[in-house]
């Protein structure tokens, strides 16, 4: 029993607000899945330990960060009575389980994965890597098998921590007993929604490019960074031919718009190709596509920011709902982690067996 059952379990780092990148990369899936129904349990874990491996000097910034993550959490529609939402350090278990993991994992091992390669590079650690940091996927499988998870919704740059989880789960099993479950990543079909590019154009949405649009700006911060959004720049006058292929706009679009946004806010088109085709021969001016993007974002963002203040004016509740998910989060990594010691046989004081035979080597009469 228990096996079989369908476990979600993801999370983000609180070291910024989140975008609408981290929306149509995970969040919205999230939220489908929650009410689909079709998962028994589903965890949601705000990864403060994980953050601290790269902020250790700044835990400040991290403290602030958990609630603003909170709230893009309960406002997207993720629901603390079908998801347990939770903070990574109310759950030690997660520590202890890393601890015995490191050992099932080697320095190269680790030295070859590609996401903490680039983040290195990002954070020109070159030789002074806090070793925390260094090893965070292993900590990764720790969140991941802590509640036999076999779903992880993430972004694509994920997948490395996914692969090295099976392998931890592969080892364990194979060295100890079969305790651990291997969890499959879930990334969205949509390529758009898996890499959502900043309104500079630039590849990536960066607090520090200031190229965001969050989950939380004002319909009016929203408007404002869609107008100014960069297109094709060979796209000058209206009856010019414009590239589609790249141009944030329809990257945007790709993520967001369905076909019943042109009912209600482009009658003229049916749906996006036409709006493409129409684009790519000439005739089309920007103005017009970001002005119906800004609809359909607008439409998009418009519940998140109802729930978001309804929230924002309960703030003790929102910690209360953090506070019972982790207890709650803790219960059950507990099991595993006692199930962890039992097959790697470091459960002396439960084990009878043990003490009755050490008792009759040493000659004492039981
Ligand atoms: N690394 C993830 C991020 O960058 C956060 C995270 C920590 C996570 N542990 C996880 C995601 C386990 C999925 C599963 O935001």
């Amino acid at each position: 029993m228990g096996e079989s059952k369908k476990i979600i379990l993801t999370g983000d780092r609180p070291t910024g607000k989140l975008h609408v990148g981290h929306y149509v990369g995970s969040l919205r899936q999230r939220v489908e899945l929650q009410n689909s129904g079709s998962f028994d349990e589903i965890y949601i874990m705000i990864a403060d330990a994980q953050a601290l491996t790269d902020n250790a000097d700044n835990p400040e910034k991290v403290r602030q960060n958990i609630i603003e993550v909170a709230l893009d959490y309960l406002s997207c529609g993720l629901d603390p009575a079908k998801s347990t939402l939770f903070i990574q350090s109310q759950v030690p278990e997660l520590t202890e389980m890393s601890f015995y993991y490191m050992n099932l994992v080697t320095v190269s091992r680790l030295q070859r994965n590609p996401t903490v390669k680039n983040e290195i590079k990002l954070r020109n650690f070159e030789t002074s890597i806090p070793v925390g940091f260094f090893t965070y996927p292993i900590s990764q499988a720790a969140d991941i098998t802590a509640f036999k998870a076999t779903t992880v919704p993430v972004g694509d740059d994920q997948l490395p921590m996914i692969e090295q989880t099976r392998e931890i789960v592969r080892s364990f099993n194979h060295i100890y007993d079969e305790v651990l479950v291997e969890p499959e990543a879930l990334i969205p079909q949509n390529e758009s929604c898996r890499r959502l590019p900043g309104i500079d154009g630039n590849a990536k949405m960066s607090k520090s490019l200031g190229n965001c649009i969050y989950l939380s700006d004002t319909p009016e911060d929203v408007r404002k960074k869609i107008m100014s959004m960069y297109t094709d720049p060979n796209h000058i006058r209206v009856q010019d031919p414009g590239r589609v292929e790249g141009n944030p706009v329809f990257v945007y679009l790709d993520a967001f718009c369905r076909d019943e946004h042109f009912a209600k806010f482009w009658p003229e088109y049916h749906n996006l190709d036409e709006v493409k085709d129409h684009y790519t021969r000439g005739g089309l001016g920007d103005v017009k596509v970001k002005k119906f993007l800004n609809e359909v974002m607008q439409a998009e963002l418009e519940p998140i920011r109802e729930r978001r203040k309804a929230y924002e004016k309960n703030i003790p509740e929102v910690y209360r709902i953090l506070r019972e998910g982790s207890v709650k989060a803790e219960k059950k990594a507990a099991v595993t982690l006692a199930e962890m010691k039992a097959a790697m046989k470091i459960n002396y004081f439960d084990d009878q067996e043990l003490i009755a035979a050490q008792a009759q080597r040493f000659g004492e009469n039981v």
